[in-house]
């Protein structure tokens, strides 16, 4: 086995040894494509989940919503799902294993997300492919399977026919009246959504990368198309951006250069989509991942997904090659439109104040007082407005007339005249566009780890560390007695509990076994540091504080400890 082979099987152990990530139901044999969060890891995802919501939410015109999972089937027909969310499958005629037919040409085509299924079935058979399980020549022809989980929501007449959601966007669309009251209708704003997505892939694999179930984080910016976005991007004057631009794709044409001068020259289509992959970027350096690892793909247009328009993947490098993790996708009015065409609705669209207002002459429709008054009394009022209001003028009596509560009249000839007036037109009506940057949090998760992982030696045997960014370590600090006796264990208590009150820090006591295995399984789980109560702690009340990044140790005063832990400077003492 390659070394770096080893080394994802050293890690994929490590966490499961440690209760990190494991496969799910593995007493029941497993299910490929489904993972556990275990005591440690559950931690860990929950930070990565926390530190991204404040990092949009800390924006100010970013909210958090939360909505179902299971969806009914109307939303994603309307959203394209059903019909265009769909992989190629392959299966074999002689063994009937299945597999995904962009993934078995992967080494005969630069982008084999572009082909349908007859140009895969081609360079299948061009290139004598042979099935991975049993190694015949001999394939179906490739054809499209649809990734969403089918579900029906109730019992009666065979429930309603819905799925699992593919994504936590669709959420944020079909709520987007409620978002742009809360945002008392200025544009632009974002509403973000973390949450369960499933696929169902025809045949996982890479582990973590490719899950059935999976953790996403996902934000829809509204805009109006016709704004004009300066967006200030001077803070990431000093960061080279490692892209790739359309059409080249493949892994050879990286160009570097600020995120500026990309949107300057036109490489990066819109202010906007530039703003939030250099905020991507950053939260992506803030959870400890590798900046050297780390590069914008931009889609070539014949792979974007049915809804965008432009779209940039942030690619992490790790033991499985260049990975997608966050897709920034430009998905105009797509999916306002589709909800509004499918419901038949009006309702997901914005006002555009003119900048003056435009004068027009119109027809209209005028209510004749002395006989809409009399005639329709207390409704005059609203019979008046509606015939004002209508976009056609009337060519034959008598005709009905609807109004706004629902109900309709009928109107004679003689209670309407048609004549022209001036009108000022303020405003107009549109369907925003949408921004979208939409995270696979179990993957980055997957190239923290990765980046992360060291394998080193101490006295000769193998010593695992994991370099987790205090950001989001499943705790920051242990706290160590030496020894579970003469009250060291009772100071190591009552020090974490003051600790934890009065710095919030994640702090856990582990008193078993050796003290250097217990430093072993904090180094393991990336704890940062570790305190120790000795028998000097008895005498004087210092501790010893050890840097797991390179087992340094100080000692220091407790009190002196809980302030530098509070300012989050325990590094400045070392
Ligand atoms: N919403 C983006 C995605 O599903 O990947």
């Amino acid at each position: 086995m390659s070394d770096e082979g080893e080394r994802v099987n050293s890690l994929v152990s490590l966490l499961k040894r440690r209760g990190i990530i494991f496969p799910a139901f593995s007493i029941h044999g497993g299910v490929a494509g489904l993972f556990d969060y275990g005591p440690v890891g559950a931690r860990l995802l929950r930070k990565v989940q926390n530190q991204w919501r404040e990092h949009w939410i800390s924006k100010g015109n970013i909210v958090e919503i939360d909505s179902p999972t299971i969806t009914p089937e109307s939303v994603l027909k309307a959203s394209g799902h059903v019909d265009a969310f769909n992989d190629h499958a392959s299966e074999c005629r002689s063994c009937n294993a299945i597999f995904r037919s962009d993934h078995l040409i992967e080494s005969h085509h630069t982008n084999p997300d572009s082909l349908d299924s007859e140009e895969l079935g081609m360079i299948i058979s061009n290139n004598g492919i042979k099935c991975p399980s049993c190694g015949e020549q001999q394939w179906h022809q490739p054809r499209p399977m649809n990734l969403m989980f089918p579900t029906r929501i109730g019992a009666t007449g065979g429930g309603r026919a819905a799925y699992m959601r593919p994504e936590t966007a669709q959420g944020m669309f079909v709520t987007f009246p409620m978002i742009q009251r809360h945002f008392r209708n200025r544009l632009p704003f974002g509403a973000i959504q973390v949450g369960k997505g499933y696929r169902n892939e025809i045949s996982p694999r890479q582990g973590m990368i490719r899950q059935r179930e999976f953790n996403m984080a996902e934000l829809e910016y509204f805009i109006d198309p016709e704004a004009v976005f300066e967006n200030d991007l001077s803070n990431w004057n000093d960061t080279r951006f490692q892209f790739i631009p359309d059409p080249k794709g493949g892994d050879s044409e990286t160009i570097e250069m600020m995120i500026s001068d990309a949107l300057d020259s036109n490489i990066i289509r819109h202010p906007v989509v530039a703003k939030f992959m250099a905020e991507t970027y950053d939260f992506i350096v803030s959870i400890g991942a590798d900046p050297s690892k780390i590069r914008f793909r931009q889609h070539e247009s014949d792979e974007m997904a049915h809804y965008a328009t432009d779209c940039w993947d942030l690619e992490m490098f790790g033991s499985y090659g260049w990975i997608e993790c966050v897709g920034i996708a430009h998905r105009g009015c797509y999916d306002l439109e589709a909800h509004e065409l499918a419901t038949n609705s009006n309702e997901l669209r914005a006002w555009r104040e003119f900048s003056k207002p435009i004068e027009v002459e119109k027809m209209v429709a005028s209510p004749i007082s002395s006989i809409v008054g009399p005639t329709f009394r207390e409704r005059a009022k609203d019979v008046g407005d509606a015939l004002m209001s209508l976009d056609e003028m009337p060519t034959s009596f008598p005709f009905n007339l609807l109004l706004d509560d629902g109900t309709s009249v009928s109107i004679e000839e003689n209670m309407v005249e048609v004549k022209q007036i001036h009108d000022m037109i303020r405003g107009e009506w549109f369907i925003p566009h949408v921004v979208e940057p939409a995270f696979g949090l179990d993957r980055i998760i997957w190239h923290l780890l990765d980046h992360g992982y060291e394998i080193t030696e101490k006295e000769g045997e193998e010593y695992l560390i994991l370099h987790l960014s205090e950001n989001v370590a499943p705790y920051e600090l242990v706290v160590l007695p030496l020894f579970e006796k003469d009250g060291m264990s009772e100071i190591a208590h009552q020090i974490r509990t003051k600790l934890i009150s009065l710095s919030g820090i994640n702090a856990y006591y582990d008193g078993s076994k050796s003290i250097g295995r217990r430093y072993a399984r904090a180094d393991e789980i990336g704890v940062p540091w570790a305190i120790t109560i000795d028998y000097t702690t008895i005498e004087d009340g210092t501790i010893t504080v050890r840097r797991r990044d390179d087992q340094s140790q100080i000692r220091i005063s407790h009190d002196d400890l809980i302030q530098y832990v509070s300012t989050n400077s325990l590094n400045t003492l070392f």
